[in-house]
């Protein structure tokens, strides 16, 4: 054979996997394969592939009778939207796209590539987990892998797709990466599976139940997003990718947008209700405000009283953290706080501004928070906010109670730009709560009670449900007409664009884990 026509030949066993039949059974299945996930995810024509000839060197359980070119996994690098992005694919129809020892070194080598050249690495994982037929080299190269995603970490964006099983010690990839997304009915993550489950609790439940996309949005915030089918798994990476830069040293990429600077929306001069204990969606304040209306939340499903995600304003990326009046009336608790914290840090590693929308009555009181240990997970979005050198631009649309107003992006906080609506009210805890502490023996003494109440209730009301205190401090830059918010953003990130801030040298802090 010559070398051209083996060349052929090793590109066609390559592109080939595991064979028609299991490429059949894949995509009956619901699912992608790998090259067509690969071909979807990258610009046209752009992919480049490495080791695509690389085979495993298992010779037990007459493994050396099946060897497939390129051992279960594609590798490359190619160009999202003109960017040099890094890649792997996990091939299911290849030994159940199990990880072998050179498997491993294939995708060490694409994260080794990502890390050289400041680019994104891009998982896209459908596997059986560990080579069972390989052993301890198998979990090594898990091992090898892990280090090399904890490196990346703040270094490079790192997005896990989660488009078949990821089970087992598999799972810890996807975890230390920025952001997970799982594709319903077809993917499912756990450390061990129904049949361990079964035998070491007693319980019974499904794969779906356990590890399934929607568990893992609503329940355990392991991923951030959930999609129906793998041709949106991968759009919404190429989407995602639009708003961050390729490392930590670049600024993320800038577009073009017919939505004026300037715009002013009057709707949101109304958009807070006369009562403060009727609710209102702060995704409407979000989609008035920034560019076209378009805002990618991330964490949809997951703690929503807390709202966190992506937008543009004046075609700069932001990442926007803003309390939900309209769920459990915006408070703060541990899912909120772990949520919000590692979205802020996500946004600071990466150069992406932080807006802040506040509207927040404090952290959820109760038993459940304290044993759960609300203080140490309330520290994180403290610390998160705190540590951030990134632009931070705050504004309190309502409330700003107690400690929920020092961690929400404060002034104190190295806050560049602290804003706030007539709305405002800030203070330590609301009137009810603050008059039957202060007045308590007044008001038991009192003729009238309910005057007497209602009587406090206004006078600290007065005192204190307002900007102004806060304002004539200085811990509000500006009271501004809410119509004006977008105008006012613009103009204060602009005004940041040559910010630069750092904290003192470390090795690295000791965030409240
Ligand atoms: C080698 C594997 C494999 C594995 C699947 N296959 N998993 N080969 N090592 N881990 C092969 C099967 O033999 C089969 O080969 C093909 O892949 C497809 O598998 P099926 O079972 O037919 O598919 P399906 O019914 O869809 O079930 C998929 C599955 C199941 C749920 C993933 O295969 C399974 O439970 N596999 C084992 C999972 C597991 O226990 N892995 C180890 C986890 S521990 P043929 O030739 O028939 O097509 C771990 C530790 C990591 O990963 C630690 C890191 C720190």
């Amino acid at each position: 054979m010559d070398t051209k026509t083996l060349l052929a030949e090793y590109e066609r066993r390559a592109e080939l996997g595991g064979g028609e039949e299991r490429l059949k059974k894949q995509r009956e299945s619901g699912k992608l394969t790998a090259r067509e996930r690969i071909d979807l995810l990258f610009d046209p024509g752009t992919f480049e592939e490495v080791d695509k000839f690389v085979t495993h060197r298992c010779r037990d359980f007459g493994m050396d009778q099946q060897v497939v070119p390129g051992d279960g996994v594609v590798c490359g690098r190619g160009r999202v939207n003109g960017r040099v992005v890094f890649a792997f694919a996990q091939d299911f129809t290849v030994f159940g796209g199990s990880l072998s020892e050179t498997n491993a070194l294939k995708i060490c080598k694409v994260m080794d590539l990502a890390m050289k050249m400041g680019a994104p690495m891009i998982g896209l994982n459908d596997s059986g987990g560990a080579r069972i037929q390989e052993g301890v080299v198998s979990l090594g190269g898990y091992a090898d892998i892990f280090l090399r995603n904890t490196l990346a970490s703040g270094v490079v964006p790192q997005i896990s797709a989660i488009m078949g099983p990821c089970a087992g010690g598999a799972v810890y990839s996807p975890a230390i990466t920025d952001f997970t997304i799982m594709v319903k009915n077809t993917s499912y993550m756990f450390v061990t599976g129904p049949d361990v489950i079964k035998t070491v609790t007693h319980e019974d439940v499904t794969k779906e139940d356990l590890g399934g996309a929607m568990t893992h949005n609503e329940k355990s915030g392991v991923a951030h997003f959930a999609v129906d089918t793998d041709q949106e798994c991968i759009l919404l990476i190429r989407e995602l990718l639009g708003f961050m830069p390729g490392n930590n040293v670049d600024d993320a990429p800038r577009i073009e947008s017919a939505d004026p600077s300037d715009r002013a929306d009057a709707a949101l001069d109304t958009v807070v209700p006369e009562s403060p204990n009727q609710p209102y969606d702060i995704l409407d304040v979000i989609h008035l405000i920034v560019d076209d209306a378009y805002f990618l939340e991330v964490h949809r499903f997951y703690a929503k009283n807390i709202v966190v995600g992506f937008a543009r304003l004046g075609g700069r990326p932001v990442g926007i953290i803003a309390n939900q009046p309209a769920y459990l009336a915006g408070v703060l608790d541990i899912d909120a706080s772990a949520k919000g914290a590692r979205f802020v840090r996500f946004c600071d590693a990466f150069n992406i501004p932080l807006v802040t929308f506040e509207d927040v009555p404090g952290f959820l009181p109760g038993t459940v928070q304290e044993w759960g240990g609300i203080i140490r997970h309330g520290a994180k979005l403290l610390y998160a906010f705190a540590e951030a050198t990134v632009p931070k631009l705050t504004v309190i649309t309502r409330k700003a109670y107690g400690g929920a107003y020092c961690v929400m992006s404060s002034k104190h906080l190295r806050t560049d730009v602290n804003l706030a609506w007539p709305t405002a009210e800030i203070a330590v805890m609301g009137a009810e709560g603050a008059v039957n502490i202060l007045y308590k023996r007044e008001l038991d003494a009192a003729q009238d009670v309910a005057k007497a109440r209602a009587e406090k209730i206004a006078e600290y009301r007065e005192k204190f449900a307002n900007p102004f205190v806060a304002a004539s401090r200085g811990y509000l830059d500006e009271v501004i007409t809410p119509s004006q918010t977008r105008p006012k953003l613009i103009a204060a990130l602009a005004s940041l664009e040559s910010k630069r801030d750092r904290n003192p040298p470390k090795k690295h802090g000791n965030i409240p884990l």
